[in-house]
């Protein structure tokens, strides 16, 4: 298998699907890529589309924050990447045809940087991780077994949520963190 610089530079150019027609850039993922915790999140919007980043707006100010008051772990710490790595435009939601033709990326992501725990944020990432159509609101607050190697899914609101919610989704969010976090001290991996 390609290693993750590999694959990003294979992304940087990806054609395989209409998102790569309004990109400005492709924001691939970025941290630790041995992390014991990888986050994933829904899609690049504005500020990502223009930095080349994963999380730069201010849904990454919240998931920094939170990921710091809760796990006590910075940014560089974890690994963070998203399901569709192209800006969709207007920030609406990724077809079921662009996730599909982004999966393969993301799986890789997770084989390559092999984390105890992956935080998914929102509906998109768990849904795809969980291969699942329920709803985040159902499908937080526990976590999952995922894949052979022993890792665990936990699935947790979107930092645009907890944005547009307020106080209570804030607080399941923490309490998610906390549950990220328990599971990586029992996998014995840190952070
Ligand atoms: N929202 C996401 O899902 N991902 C980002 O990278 C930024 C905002």
């Amino acid at each position: 298998m390609p290693s993750l610089a590999e694959l990003a530079v294979e992304a940087s150019t990806c054609r395989r699907c209409p998102l790569s027609a309004g990109r400005t850039q492709v924001v691939w993922g970025e941290g630790d890529p041995s992390a014991g915790l990888m986050v994933v999140g829904e899609g690049p919007g504005a500020d990502e589309d223009r930095e080349g980043r994963p999380f730069v707006g201010r849904s990454g100010q919240l998931l920094e924050r939170l990921l710091a008051e809760e796990a006590g772990l910075r940014r560089d710490q974890v690994y963070i990447a998203n399901v569709v790595k192209c800006r969709p435009p207007g920030n609406r939601d990724p077809l079921p045809a662009e996730v599909e033709a982004c999966r393969p990326y993301l799986e890789a992501q997770v084989d390559l940087v092999g984390p105890a725990v992956v935080l998914t944020l929102g509906n998109f990432a768990t849904r795809l991780l969980l291969a699942t159509s329920e709803r985040i609101s159902d499908l937080r607050g526990r976590t999952y077994p995922w894949g052979p190697a022993g890792t665990v899914v936990v699935p947790t609101f979107h930092p645009a949520a907890a944005l547009r919610g307020g106080g209570e989704v804030r607080t399941k969010m923490r309490a998610d963190i906390v549950r990220a976090k328990e599971a990586l001290a029992g996998a014995g991996r840190r952070p």
